[in-house]
């Protein structure tokens, strides 16, 4: 699953003691493993090998120009949101044509950014940005390719915050809908709507959420071929799962079992937006205890890392698993299965020094006695962890680590006070 482990009874990632990248660097500390990213990666791409599908890793889960970098190396296109994403992009040599552009709210310019760079299909969210590429693109005599997406109104049973394909969703038109859509914009000389994009929610451990989805998607793609219209591609957004407990979200083998029938010979180029799959389990939030400290019958892990370093718990609910990086005598694990069947845990709020009380890392937690100065992993925190990230209180960004092997490289500065104000000083 990833490539953190205990070893001699000390967190490392990949052939690395944490607690030595820890001391060298501070805390709190992104730390990624990049072995681990590529295994995601590779395991979506071979699972999938049947449809050749065009695999546009989602920036929005960990936008880090290194990591982009290996990854496009590995063949992988683009999922951007933004002027700012696509700028990621750019800067890595992306193939243009490798990049898909979502979001309901793309400025101008933002759309003229995206006809400069030539990108492969924009995802069209509404007819009125329809309306608006029409104009831009025939004002500069523009050929662009669009993908319309669509709610297929399924229940991806997921955080409502991340649920994305229902019908009174702000993404995307509903299906009937579409149908009109393609009659009022799918005959446009200078822009061609040539597929269908979904993207139902985020995390999705349901498979068949997926299998309704897209079939609804495909019968779309048939009633508007039957209307005359070509239609060359579906892309089936992101949303594959990641483990945050145990090992709970299905692997992209068992995804694939179910998918890869619905897509396969239908004359279709298959798109992807993997995010969260990829680089979630390839992350840890390194944090160091600050205080202990009691209140009523609570006991609170105060440690150096908030919610403005990781949202997720504040802002989801979201679980991340917590262990010390160099467990006390007795609280060894080597997989967090066996953190369960410990006996001499205590329950434990791991919160950070933010001035909220939404900032948390862990309510309720069952964990080892900890003591000030302890290190604690905070898991699965690549995806939307240092993305998310805020410099509210006035405190600057942690540093994003990269261990590939024995080798260890910052590949994201911590930031220092000036860079909190140079913006302010011009
Ligand atoms: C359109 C679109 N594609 C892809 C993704 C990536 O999702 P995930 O990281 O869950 O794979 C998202 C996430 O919000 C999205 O909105």
């Amino acid at each position: 699953m990833d490539h953190f482990h205990y070893t001699n009874g000390h967190l490392h990632c990949e052939n690395v003691a944490v607690a030595d990248i820890a001391r060298q660097h501070g805390t709190p500390a992104y730390i990624y493993s990049k072995a681990t990213f590529l295994h995601h990666y590779r395991a979506v791409r071979d699972a999938f090998a049947a449809l050749d599908p065009l695999i546009c890793y989602s920036i929005k889960s960990c936008a880090n120009l290194n990591i982009l970098e290996f990854l496009k190396d590995e063949g992988a296109g683009f999922d951007v949101v933004s002027g700012g994403e696509l700028a990621r992009a750019m800067a890595v040599d992306a193939d243009p044509q490798g990049i898909v552009f979502a979001g309901v709210g793309k400025t101008d310019a933002e759309i003229e950014q995206a006809i400069d760079a030539n990108i492969g299909y924009f995802n069209v969210e509404s007819e009125a940005e329809m309306e608006n590429l029409i104009a831009i693109a025939n004002r500069r005599n523009a050929k662009i390719r669009c993908a319309l997406r669509v709610n297929p109104d399924v229940d991806p049973k997921t955080h409502r915050y991340t649920s994305t394909g229902q019908k009174e969703s702000k993404f995307g038109v509903d299906l009937e809908r579409a149908r009109r859509f393609f009659d009022a914009y799918g005959r446009e000389a200078n822009v061609h709507l040539a597929g269908i994009h979904l993207h139902i929610g985020s995390p999705v451990n349901d498979v068949s959420r997926y299998v309704l989805a897209i079939t609804k998607g495909v019968q779309l793609i048939d009633e508007l071929r039957a209307d005359g219209f070509e239609i060359t591609a579906i892309d089936i957004g992101g949303g594959f799962g990641a483990h945050y407990r145990e090992e709970e979200a299905p692997p992209a083998v068992q995804y694939a079992e179910a998918i890869v029938p619905l897509l396969k010979d239908k004359g279709l180029k298959v798109i992807m937006e993997p995010g969260r799959t990829i680089a979630a389990n390839a992350g840890t939030l390194v944090t160091e205890t600050l205080y202990i400290k009691k209140s009523g019958d609570r006991a609170f892990v105060i440690v150096d890392a908030g919610m403005n370093d990781l949202i997720r718990p504040s802002l989801y609910e979201a679980f991340h698993f917590i262990w010390p990086v160099a467990p006390a005598e007795g609280f060894a694990i080597q997989a967090r299965a066996d953190a369960a069947k410990l006996s001499g845990l205590h329950e434990q709020d791991v919160v950070g020094p933010v001035c909220e009380s939404g900032d948390f890392l862990a309510k309720d937690r069952l964990l080892p006695p900890v003591a000030r100065g302890d290190l604690l992993a905070v898991f699965s925190a690549g995806a939307y962890g240092m993305v998310l990230a805020s410099h509210y209180n006035a405190r600057p960004h942690p540093p994003e680590i990269l261990v590939d092997g024995s080798d260890v490289r910052v590949i994201r500065r911590r930031e220092t006070f000036d860079d909190l104000v140079a913006a302010e000083r011009f």
